[in-house]
C-alpha cells in the first residue's frame, strides 16, 4: 500500500508529537575538537577558550576565567571568596588545590550565639563578621605557578580590561544585580559599584568597575603578596576596623592554599576524583555513588519511583553522616577511608528496604531551609589531556553584599557555613557537629563538589554546579545520567532534578520533575514530598577521547555558554 506525502507528514507529525512529551530534553550539546570552556558567563567561557586558542593549558584558561568571573559574573564570580580546584593533569596526576576562606583569628565557637546561648542567622550572614578570609586570588595564582604555562598578567588581564571599560549589562545580569538593590543602597561603598547612581541598571547599560580593575591591577603587578601582605591587605584590614569587623593584617599574612589528595572513587568501572574535606562534596559523592552501585538500573528507569526511591533512601544516609563525621580534616579526624569504602556503601545498600526510612529514625531534629544559586562552578579541558573543575564562591548571592570600599569587591559571608550551634541550622538548612565548629583558621565544610570522571584513566566529564547543599546530589545525579541511563551531557545537565539532604525530610524536585504517578508510588513507600525548587547550575564537559571530540553544556537554568576551540 502507498502512503500519501499528506498521510506521511500528519504521521510525522504525531511521532513529533508523542516524542516531544515523553522526551523532557532532548538538546545537544556544543562541540569542539581542540578544548572546551563551559562557565555561568559567557564573556568569561570566551576568555577561557582564547587561553585555550593561545596554546595555554587547562590551568591557564582556569585561573584567567576565575577572574574574569570576578568581573562579570559578580552573583558568585569573585576575588573576595574562596573554593576548590580539581586538577587532573595530562601525566595521569590527580591532585586538588584548597583555597576555602579560613576563620579570622579572632574567631571563636560562640561566636553568633547571644548572650542566652540562642544563635542569630543574621550575625553569620550579614556583616563583616559573617566573612572569611578570602582564598580565591592565592588559589588562582598557586594554580598558575604550579600548573600552568603562561604568565599572571596575561591570564589576569582580560579581566582588568572588562573591569576597566566596562561591558553591556545582559538582561540576565542586570536582572540579577537588580535583585538585591534594598541591599545594595545600604551600603555607600556597594551603591557605588552595584546601582547606577542609585538608581536600578538597566539592560544595556554599560558596566564599569574601576575600583576592582585598580585591584586585579595590583594583583598582576605583585601577585600573591600585592593581595595577602602590602596594599590590598592594609586596606581590608582598615575597612574592616572602620565597620566593627575582627579582620587582623596576620590573617592575611597566614593564609595559604592547601594542595590535598582528591578524594578518589569508583562507579561501575569509570574513576571519580573529587574535592576532599574541608568539602563534604567528594566524600558525600562517592559514598551514594558507592550505596548506589549495588543496585541496577535500566535506562528507561530514569524518572522512576525506584530509581527515585533508593536515591533519596541513600542521601538520607550520606547525609546524616556528613553532619556528625565531616569537617576541616586540619581539627578534626574526618574518617575518610571508611566513609568512602565499597564496604561501607554495600552495608548501607543492605538496610535500604522497599519503604522510606523516616529521617528521624536516622537522627532526631527537623529543619526547614532555603536555597539560592549563588555559587558558581566551571569547567576546562584542554587537547593536551588536562582537565580542570573549579567551584567558588562568596555563599549567598553577592556575599554578605558588602564591597570594600575601595578596593571594588565583595565580602563573603561563608562563616555561615560552620555550625554555630550544634543542630541549628545554616541558611542551606544544614546542621552540624563538633566536626564543624568555628575556630581561628579554620575552615568551613563546604558541599561544592567540583569532579572529574576518569575514563580509562583519561578525562572523561568535567562536572559542578552551585547549589549549597544540594550540589551534591546535583552532580550525582548528572553522573548517573550519563552513566546508567546512557543521556548525551545535555540532556544530562538539562532534565529535572530531585533533592534529599536527610533533614528535612522532604523531597524537592524541580517543575515537571516528578509525574503524579511517581509521587503517588514515592507516598505510598512512605516519602514526603517537598516543594518545586530549581536544582543546581551545571557547567559540564564529556569528552569522547575515541572520537577526540569535546562536548560542552551550561544548564540551560542559567544563562552561561559552553565555548569550544
Ligand atoms: O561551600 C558551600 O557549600 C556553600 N558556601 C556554597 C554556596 C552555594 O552554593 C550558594 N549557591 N547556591
Amino acid at each position: 500500500m502507498r502512503i500519501s506525502i499528506s498521510s506521511k507528514i500528519i504521521t510525522s507529525l504525531f511521532l513529533l508529537l508523542i516524542s516531544t512529551q515523553l522526551i523532557i530534553a532532548g538538546g545537544n550539546p556544543v562541540r569542539s575538537k581542540n578544548g572546551m570552556v563551559v562557565t555561568a558567563s559567557p564573556l568569561a567561557s570566551d576568555i577561557g577558550a582564547k587561553i585555550l586558542s593561545q596554546g595555554g593549558n587547562a590551568i591557564d584558561a582556569a585561573v584567567a576565567v576565575g577572574f574574569a568571573l570576578a568581573v562579570t559574573y559578580p552573583i558568585a564570580g569573585n576575588i573576595g571568596g574562596g573554593g576548590f580546584m580539581v586538577i587532573h593533569l595530562a601525566d595521569g596526576t590527580n591532585t586538588t588545590l584548597d583555597f576555602r576562606e579560613t576563620a579570622p583569628l579572632a574567631a571563636f565557637e560562640k561566636m553568633y550565639l547571644d548572650s542566652s546561648g540562642n544563635y542569630a542567622p543574621e550575625n553569620s550572614q550579614l556583616g563583616w563578621k559573617s566573612a572569611g578570609v578570602p582564598g580565591t586570588v592565592h588559589g588562582l595564582i598557586t594554580a598558575l605557578n604550579k600548573y600552568g604555562s603562561m604568565q599572571l598578567k596575561e591570564v589576569i588581564q582580560p579581566a582588568i580590561d572588562l573591569a576597566e571599560n566596562g561591558f553591556i549589562l545582559t538582561y540576565d545580569i542586570a536582572n540579577s544585580i537588580n535583585a538585591y538593590y534594598d541591599d545594595f543602597m545600604k551600603y555607600e561603598s556597594s551603591k557605588k559599584i552595584f546601582t547606577n547612581n542609585g538608581k536600578k541598571f538597566l539592560e544595556g547599560d554599560l558596566f564599569i568597575q574601576k575600583d576592582l580593575a585598580n585591584t586585579l591591577k595590583l594583583i598582576r603587578d605583585k601577585g600573591i603578596d600585592g593581595f595577602y601582605k602590602k596594599e590590598i591587605a592594609e586596606k581590608f584590614v582598615a575597612e574592616s576596623q572602620k565597620n566593627r569587623g575582627i579582620f587582623t593584617l596576620k590573617d592575611f599574612e597566614d593564609y595559604k592554599t592547601i594542595e590535598r589528595e582528591p578524594i578518589i572513587g569508583s562507579y561501575r568501572g569509570y574513576k571519580i576524583v573529587s574535592m576532599a574535606p574541608p568539602s563534604s562534596g567528594g566524600i558525600c559523592l562517592v559514598q551514594a555513588l558507592n550505596v548506589l552501585e549495588n543496585f541496577n538500573f535500566t535506562k528507561d528507569e530514569w524518572g522512576s519511583s525506584r530509581y527515585y526511591h533508593l536515591l533519596v533512601e541513600t542521601l538520607k544516609r550520606v547525609y546524616a553522616d556528613r553532619s556528625f563525621h565531616l569537617g576541616d580534616p586540619d581539627f578534626y579526624p574526618v574518617p575518610v577511608g571508611f566513609l568512602t569504602s565499597k564496604k561501607y556503601g554495600s552495608n548501607i545498600a543492605n538496610l535500604i528496604t522497599d519503604k522510606a526510612l523516616p529521617s528521624n529514625r536516622i537522627s532526631a531534629t527537623n529543619l526547614k531551609y532555603h536555597e539560592s544559586e549563588e555559587t558558581t562552578h566551571y569547567s576546562v579541558a584542554d587537547k593536551y589531556g588536562n582537565a580542570v573543575s573549579t567551584t567558588y564562591t562568596i555563599n549567598s548571592a553577592f556575599g554578605n553584599r558588602i564591597i570594600v570600599e575601595g578596593l571594588g569587591f565583595l565580602l563573603n559571608n561563608e562563616m555561615d557555613d560552620f555550625s554555630s550551634k550544634p543542630g541549628a541550622p545554616n541558611q542551606f538548612g544544614l546542621i552540624g557537629s563538633a566536626a564543624n565548629s568555628i575556630q581561628p583558621k579554620k575552615r568551613m565544610l563546604s558541599s561544592m563538589t567540583p569532579t572529574i570522571v576518569l575514563k580509562d584513566d583519561k578525562p572523561f566529564m568535567v562536572i559542578g554546579s552551585p547549589g549549597g547543599s544540594t550540589i551534591i546530589t546535583q552532580v550525582l545525579q548528572t553522573i548517573q545520567n550519563v552513566i546508567d541511563f546512557g543521556m548525551n551531557l545535555y540532556d544530562a545537565i538539562a532534565v529535572p532534578r530531585i533533592h534529599h539532604q536527610w533533614l528535612p525530610d522532604e523531597i524537592n524536585y524541580e517543575n515537571h520533575g516528578l509525574s503524579e504517578d511517581v509521587k503517588r508510588n514515592m507516598t505510598e513507600r512512605g516519602h514526603i514530598i517537598g516543594s518545586i525548587k530549581s536544582l543546581g547550575r551545571m557547567e559540564g564537559i564529556l569528552i569522547d577521547i575515541k572520537k577526540n571530540v569535546f562536548y560542552g553544556t551550561s544548564d540551560p537554568r542559567g544563562y552561561g555558554k559552553a565555548t569550544g576551540y
